[in-house]
């Protein structure tokens, strides 16, 4: 199983957060791509942030597609029902703890609210096929993927990205990951403290 936890590098997810929440402020759709999303943890936890940062108005418009080459049948059972064991939600705050998880009926398990639960669609994905979920993406969060890929295939996975994003959206990845130089005409970093890139340039 994928070595991930809720509200892991809490300051990209925050950076991601300040950027996409005016930028996306009176759209109809806000489309988020979390790339490589393991059991649901980081959609997750970014869904949480959002809840707490957009407007009623806006948080109804999200959607955020998880997608993941995890072939087992817990992905889509663990991710759907939004289920986990207590001991692994000890590091969220407890008060979104208490706000956004209600006991579940297994024993030792949370369960996400409705609420949150119901802004996750969750596909299983090679990201190598390069096929993305949905178009007009106002951010992809790609974290700790990209690491796994041959630098021809992460500039093609890259480029993909780039082509879901709408004018001017935006990319999150892992704080080791660079951008390749082939695709600096491409995205331009928004903050000197992670790696966060904003699309520029027309199609690749
Ligand atoms: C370390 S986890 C990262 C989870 C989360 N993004 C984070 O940063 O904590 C890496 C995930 O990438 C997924 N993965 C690896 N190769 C992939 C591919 N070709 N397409 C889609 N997902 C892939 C793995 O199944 C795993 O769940």
């Amino acid at each position: 199983m994928a070595f991930t936890y809720f509200f892991r590098d809490l300051q990209t997810l925050n950076t991601a957060v300040k950027y996409l929440v005016p930028f996306s402020s009176g759209a109809t759709k806000v489309r988020v791509w979390d790339a490589g999303c393991a059991m649901g943890q980081e959609p997750y936890s970014m869904a949480i942030l959002l809840a707490e940062a957009m407007n009623h108005f806006a948080y109804r418009n999200l959607k955020i597609y998880a997608t993941d080459i995890d072939g087992s049948n817990l992905f889509r059972d663990i991710i759907a029902s939004g289920t986990y064991p207590t001991e692994e939600l000890e590091r969220i705050p407890r008060e979104l703890f208490d706000k956004y998880f209600i006991p579940a009926t297994k024993p030792g398990h949370h369960q996400i609210v409705d609420q949150v639960r119901s802004r996750l669609e969750f596909q299983r994905q090679d990201l190598l096929q390069l096929q993305p979920p949905a178009t007009e993406i106002s951010l992809v969060l790609c974290k700790n993927v990209l690491l796994h890929f041959q630098p021809h295939e992460r500039v093609e996975v890259m480029k993909m990205f780039h082509r879901a994003l709408v004018p001017g959206g935006f990319f999150a990845t892992e704080q080791t990951q660079k951008l390749p130089p082939e695709l600096e005409p491409y995205f331009e970093q928004v903050s000197p403290d992670c790696q966060m890139f904003r699309k520029i340039g027309g199609p690749i």
